[in-house]
């Protein structure tokens, strides 16, 4: 029997389950659409062995596991596994945790010495005909699409430099060309930042290292059709503070933002970087692209400080969630003068898990989708994930001037991040797939799968299927389609 401590990482929404299995056929209620014929890929972090250390940033730690929603002729099945990592294969010889705090190695056991720490728990990322589990904080580990087996560590054939990948990859809607980074690319606390280009075929064509203004969380960033962007908030490591055994992030208040920025294909010494607000953090960005008066345009869901309640302790800071202060900001880069500042104008509210069409990458774009919470809410949010309260509130935004549209969920249920299915037909705005969790009882959950009507997602769900399962939330989602899938290497 396992046993956790009974804090908010191991307990309600967050309760490890670890429980690998495989279902043929669910119950479907409602109408499949004929378009959602492919797979819906989940990470889903999920710790195997209770922890040693006290640590708040245990949430993000949790071993991968890969889930698969089936969708096939109108049958949905599902199946959960983990990802074998060398850290959970090594803890699962062991039977118990070797590894302490989030992105401390000095706070291991001895046995965990020269292991990878990496738990692959954050993006499946598809590309190629290849299914990778990532995690910023090491290389991604490739995984069956089918059988959900891992494969093994995937580096680009033993061509990749960088020590890490992005969870967060941009593709070319044209080109089909993958785009990410990897921060810390040479180990801890360093300010070294891979920049990499794979083509359509998955072979790595480009990898080009620049120094961050400072060593920082970059959990995503952006392209435009001639431009990659760099995102740099203030959320810090120091070497000497994880070594003592301290947390690898800090939140500064008082250091200023920066975006990096340069043509796609050009050389990273070609780097030129904006100065943004103090203080902000945003963990991700719905889109960017070039206006017709040639300036960069870059929406991002950002925060006036970092909202992990973890990471905020680490920091001295204490910042109800009232005054965080997000917002969906759009700052305006303009290259063509001397000027090295962003000019930022709100377009949404708060929220996070912003989802645009693939084929909208790096393009302008007329409408997205994102998690909020539902100010007008009765009760409190579902409790749950790393930042404390789950979203309740789905939105689809409008940029020519039509009104957003909401699907509010009931008291007690919540959103996961939903994944995007194209239509075959151009008229029809696709469908979103989103798990929803629903509170039953103080420790009692149940959930299911909602497809939704993209262009109306205030009409609520079309189909849902119920998961027999308890489900621990999701980080990320990616929808592989059937003709994907055929195509799987
Ligand atoms: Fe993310």
């Amino acid at each position: 029997m396992r046993h956790f401590p009974d804090t908010f990482e191991y307990t309600g929404l967050n309760t490890p389950l670890g429980e690998e299995y495989e279902i043929g056929s669910l119950a479907v209620e409602g109408r499949i659409p004929a378009d959602v014929d492919g797979v819906f890929f989940r990470a889903v972090p999920d710790p195997a062995f209770p922890p040693f250390t006290e640590d708040g940033g245990a949430i993000l730690s949790g071993d991968g596991m890969v889930s698969a929603i089936r969708f096939a002729g109108g049958n949905v099945s599902c199946a959960m596994r983990y990802v074998q990592t060398e850290r959970h294969q090594a803890e699962v010889a062991a039977g118990r945790a070797l590894f302490g705090k989030y992105r401390n190695l000095y706070t291991d056991r001895p046995e965990a010495k020269g292991i990878d720490r990496t738990v692959a728990n954050t993006t499946p990322v598809w590309h190629a005909g290849r299914l990778l589990m990532t995690k910023e904080d090491g290389r991604p580990y490739r995984v069956d699409p089918h059988s959900l087996e891992t494969l093994g560590r995937h580096d680009f054939g033993g061509k990749l430099r960088s020590e890490t990948m992005s969870a967060h990859v941009r593709i070319d809607p044209v080109s089909g060309e993958l785009y990410f980074f990897g921060y810390e690319a040479d180990g801890l606390a360093s300010t070294k930042v891979a920049y990499c280009i794979a083509d359509r075929d998955g072979n790595l064509t480009s990898e080009q290292w620049f120094d961050a203004p400072y060593c920082a969380l970059m959990h995503d960033f952006a392209i435009t059709e001639n431009y990659a962007l760099f995102p740099v908030y203030p959320t810090t490591c120091d070497a000497a503070r994880v070594r003592a055994g301290g947390d690898h992030w800090v939140h500064e208040m008082g250091r200023e933002s920066w975006v990096g920025v340069m043509p796609r294909q050009g050389d990273v010494a070609g780097m030129r970087w904006f100065k943004g607000p103090k203080g902000v953090s945003c963990f991700h960005m719905m889109n960017a692209f070039e206006d017709a008066e040639g300036r960069i345009q870059f929406d991002q869901c950002l925060a006036s400080v970092n909202a992990f309640p973890f990471i905020q302790r680490a920091s001295g800071l204490n910042v109800p969630p009232a005054e965080v202060g997000g917002r969906l900001a759009r700052w305006t880069l303009d290259l063509r003068n001397g000027s090295e500042e962003v000019a930022e104008t709100v377009i949404g509210p708060p929220g996070d898990f912003p989802l645009i069409p693939a084929t909208r990458q790096g393009r302008p774009y007329t409408h997205a989708w994102m998690l909020s919470m539902n100010p007008e809410m009765q009760g409190p949010p579902v409790l749950g994930g790393p930042v404390g309260a789950m979203f309740n509130l789905l939105l689809r935004l409008d940029f020519t001037g039509r009104p957003p549209q909401a699907l509010a969920l009931p008291p007690g249920h919540c959103f996961n991040e939903p994944v995007h299915v194209p239509a075959a037909s151009s008229q029809h705005e696709g469908w979103l797939i989103t798990v929803v969790d629903q509170q039953t009882g103080p420790a009692d959950f149940s959930h299911a799968v909602w497809i939704l009507d993209a262009g109306n997602v205030a009409a609520g769900p079309v189909a849902r299927i119920g998961i027999p399962h308890r489900l621990r939330p999701q980080v990320h989602g990616w929808w592989a389609s059937a003709a994907t899938l055929a195509s799987a290497a």
